[in-house]
């Protein structure tokens, strides 16, 4: 039998929610609308992985251009140059838009890449960000659904733990981009940026971990100045 461990998730207050952290070995979906914090609670995770509990990450981008992820971790004052030096995190470009074309991506193509990065530096975290892109390029969602299935069994026989970052369309009931993600993911975790009257409030919810208890409800997180930080005791204000 195989215990089940956790991965410190790096966001402070978080790991309550999960008691202790994320499922080590499974995929979790990081989703929310645009501009919740889904970059960053993925960028955190691998960063506060490789810089504090000593495990190196991968972050395979498939949209924002590396010197962009790059800049906008150094705004929480996280040095990601500096871990890149040292083999204690790969950054990866694998967006299709490439000099103005768009290339045809598959996932044996980015498992491979995946997989000789996670011998390099010995990965235990590995992000993919966001995995929407992937179903740009499919013709079905059921050829989508079959993919990531094969993406994620492939990944799987890597020891690490995955986080898979979708989106959730503006006026959507859903809980993904396609309605599939959820479904071929172990664990999923929605950032809210809701209007509370005049304002927005961050707000965090874990609304599946298989093979763990986690915390009910929404609860109230901030984007600090280093990084995203949850409050586990904290009650959110009624949405509207
Ligand atoms: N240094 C910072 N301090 C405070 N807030 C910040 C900082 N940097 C970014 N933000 C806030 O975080 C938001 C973007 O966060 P992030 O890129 O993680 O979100 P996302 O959900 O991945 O967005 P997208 O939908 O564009 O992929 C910004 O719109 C801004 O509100
Ligand atoms: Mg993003």
């Amino acid at each position: 039998m195989t215990l089940l461990t956790k991965a410190r998730s790096g966001v402070e207050g978080f790991d309550e929610l999960v008691i202790g952290g994320l499922p080590r070995g499974q995929t979790i979906l990081v989703t929310g609308g645009t501009g919740t914090g889904k970059s960053t609670f993925a960028m955190q995770f691998v960063y506060k992985g490789a810089k504090v509990y000593d495990e190196p990450g991968i972050y395979v981008s498939l949209e924002e251009k590396i010197p962009s992820v790059v800049r906008n971790a150094s705004a929480y004052g996280w040095d990601l140059d500096a871990l890149q030096k040292k083999d204690k995190i790969a950054l990866i470009d694998l967006s299709p838009a490439v000099a103005g074309q768009i290339r045809k991506i598959d996932v044996t193509d980015i498992y491979s890449t995946i997989s000789s990065q996670w011998k390099r530096i010995g990965a235990k975290r590995i992000v993919i960000d966001p995995i929407t892109v992937l179903g740009l390029q499919t013709e079905s969602l059921l050829q989508l659904r079959t993919d990531l299935i094969r993406f994620s069994s492939m990944l799987k026989e890597l020891d690490a733990t995955f986080l898979y970052v979708t989106e959730i369309p503006e006026d959507s009931q859903g809980l993904s981009r396609f309605g599939v993600e959820e479904f071929i993911s172990d664990g999923v975790v929605v950032l809210y940026y809701s209007r509370v009257g005049g304002l927005r409030v961050r707000g965090v919810e874990v609304r599946k971990m298989r093979g763990t208890s986690h915390k009910e409800g929404t609860f109230p997180m901030k984007m600090g100045e280093g990084g995203l930080v949850v409050f586990p005791t904290g009650k959110l204000p009624k949405l509207s």
